[in-house]
């Protein structure tokens, strides 16, 4: 696929971003620790999911790692259109079932995927256009939501309807054919018959936020909020490789569709490499989501590297014989908090000046202090770092300071109160040795303070 970057409408871009950063005014607050994927990610109040092929439950190996480390499955195939109703008005839920129960008897939940798409179309859906495509299309929105009312968290309503490239605009295909109101549509149709289910809207490369198509679904987004068009997430499907890479603004694309008020997942995650550039990069996810409260929880597109629907590019957290691979390493640290990539900065930095510089810790006395360092600043925000130095040997520390609304922390548990933002160490990083010292850091709103922030240390 050929992506290219695009300068226009830029500072539109920038606005809207940190528009988005200064509404999020959410505070990373995830702790505790997990053994496994699902454990982990619950701790830290998020979902860790999978793509599941009912073909495959029945290899132990398989269905044994999906168990253990899942706690939310996706049907990869067997709830699409061409598999719930192979000929029109005949609907088939065998294998959608098989999943769904796998996962109810395995206290699973279930993203639903997906109602209305382009592609997977039954042959007798690809062959119908205008009115008849349309009443096709809803009458199936209706009959496979109706099935699975009730048991499905979340559904993917329409799926990848935008073009990639410059242009911002639909993709073409029948569905699009019908008029460009055959999204909401299908959105109304299915909170009608399932109004527990969060609606999503699901594609890919809308990852990177200066990309033109990331900005036309952020504006259809906004628009449905606006119109009160029913919809409750948007599914970044963060399929990476070379062509398409992990962007450095992921973060602010989350945190920036979070801030029109839906939920943002990450659905169906592989990221193509291997060894520790493979597992830094799954990191850079994990903190991402972690750091966006209305980041509900992320799922890999698929168990092992064989199971990949890209599988040469190895893209998952085991391998061909299920052994656990540096990324999953890497992700389960993360999700317990004991790994902060640095962060992406959010908005785009302006040149000015970074306010003066650092002063040299105080020395450490019998208990401990905290010294703050802005380490980034652009109109309207700043981020900072602020190092605890423990005196004596301690197992815990609270710090505290004040400052206009802090956004984004991690490495530490924030609470706000008014303007005083009072930040605790993590489970992992309490423990100091006498002398020792770890660091948290956050991103405000506001000027960027002149001289960093006095903070008080117990
Ligand atoms: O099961 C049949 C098998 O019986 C037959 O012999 C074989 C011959 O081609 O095909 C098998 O079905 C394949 C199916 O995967 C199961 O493996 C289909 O051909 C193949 O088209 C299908 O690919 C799926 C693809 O969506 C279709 O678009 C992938 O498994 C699935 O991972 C992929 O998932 C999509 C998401 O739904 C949307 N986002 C992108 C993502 C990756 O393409």
């Amino acid at each position: 696929m050929n992506h290219k970057h695009h300068r226009r409408g830029l500072r539109a871009v920038a606005a809207v971003a940190l528009a988005s950063v200064v509404a999020a005014m959410d505070v990373a607050t995830s702790e505790a620790a997990g053994a496994t994927l699902q454990a982990a990610a619950s701790s830290a109040g998020k979902y860790f999911g999978t793509a599941i092929a009912a073909s495959k439950l029945s290899d132990s190996t398989y269905s044994t790692i999906a168990n253990r480390e899942f706690n939310m499955v996706t049907a990869e195939n067997e709830m699409k259109m061409d598999a719930t109703e192979p000929s029109q008005g005949t609907f088939s839920f065998t294998n959608g079932d098989k999943i769904l129960d796998w996962a109810t008897a395995n206290g699973k939940k279930v993203r639903g995927h997906a109602l209305a798409w382009h592609s997977q179309q039954p042959s007798w859906m690809q062959n119908l256009s205008g009115t008849a495509l349309r009443t096709a299309m809803l009458n199936h929105v209706t009959g496979v939501a109706t099935h699975y009312k009730g048991k499905v968290y979340a559904w993917d309503v329409v799926n990848e309807a935008f073009a990639d490239g410059s242009t911002g605009a639909r993709r073409d295909s029948n569905l699009q054919r019908t008029g460009d109101d055959w999204i909401e549509a299908a959105f109304k149709a299915a909170r009608a018959a399932d109004p527990g289910a969060k609606l999503c809207y699901n594609d890919y490369n809308i990852d990177n936020w200066s990309w033109e198509k990331t900005q036309a679904v952020y504006a259809m987004v906004k628009d449905f909020k606006a119109r009160n068009v029913p919809i409750d997430c948007v599914g970044l499907q963060s399929h990476f490789n070379s062509g398409s890479p992990y962007p450095s603004n992921y973060r602010t694309t989350l945190q920036s569709f979070a801030a029109l008020g839906v939920e943002v997942q990450i659905t169906e995650l592989d990221i193509e490499g291997s060894g520790q550039t493979q597992a830094d990069t799954y990191a850079k996810v994990v903190a991402d989501c972690m750091a966006v409260s209305k980041c509900a929880g992320i799922t890999v597109w698929g168990v092992r590297d064989s199971d990949s629907w890209r599988s040469s590019g190895t893209p998952l957290l085991f391998d061909a014989s299920g052994n656990k691979k540096a990324a999953y390493t890497s992700v389960l640290n993360t999700l317990n908090g004991g790994s902060t990539p640095t962060p992406t900065p959010t908005p785009t930095p302006t040149p000015t000046p970074t306010p003066t510089p650092t002063p040299t810790n105080p020395p450490a006395t019998g208990s401990c202090t905290a010294t703050m360092k802005i380490v980034n600043s652009w109109q309207g925000g700043f981020q900072a770092e602020v190092t605890v130095k423990a005196g004596a040997a301690r197992t815990s520390w609270t710090t505290s300071f004040t400052t206009s609304a802090v956004v984004q922390g991690w490495s530490g548990v924030f609470s706000v109160s008014g303007t005083t933002v009072t930040v605790k160490n993590q489970p992992y990083n309490g423990t100091l040795a006498a002398g020792a010292s770890t660091t948290y850091g956050f991103t405000a709103t506001g000027t960027a303070p002149s001289a960093p922030l006095p903070v008080t240390c117990s």
